[in-house]
């Protein structure tokens, strides 16, 4: 089996800790700032996504120190829209977390072929980001509409 540059394999897992702990805080606050009827099931959809982010924080944490490398005490990209409809919340979070699916994909690029361990974490994490993306792509959209919302359209409507 052909070798991984762990230096950049690190670095991408380091990445991937703090774009997850970005999450944990940003689904955390969105969460404190839902008013309204449907206030209930969407705060606890938006603390359900901060707990998956922080497991997710904690798998490329281990995944380091597996590697015998050490993880990053920071945290990524925080920004406040100070926008908190929840179409913006959920657009927001569309854009963060498809930064987050192209780093598992950088990864998966790096060490395809070349680690079973860290392929198949790869993989995995692209698979459980995706679907969450679609998840929250179906809720963007409007009853009835079948046509899913285009990164174009959420890029637009997102004020970073
Ligand atoms: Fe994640």
């Amino acid at each position: 089996m052909a070798e991984y540059n762990k230096i950049k394999v690190v670095e991408l897992l380091n990445q991937i800790l703090e774009a997850e702990l970005a999450g944990v805080v940003r689904y955390t606050h969105y969460s404190f700032l839902v008013f309204g009827y449907n206030r209930i099931p969407i705060v606890s959809w938006l603390r359900e996504q901060a707990t998956e982010s922080l497991t997710h924080a904690q798998a490329a944490g281990e995944m380091i120190t597996t590697l015998g490398d050490y993880p990053s005490l920071g945290i990524g990209r925080l920004l406040d829209s100070h926008q908190h409809d929840v179409g913006t919340i959920l657009r927001e979070s569309l854009e963060n977390e498809a930064r987050a699916l192209n780093l598992y994909k950088e990864l998966l690029l790096e060490v395809e072929g070349k680690s079973v361990m860290l392929e198949e974490y790869a993989r995995q994490m692209v698979l459980t980001e995706e679907t969450h993306a679609g998840e929250v792509n179906k809720m963007l959209r409007k009853p009835g509409e079948i046509e899913a919302v285009n990164q174009a359209q959420v890029a637009k409507t997102v004020a970073i």
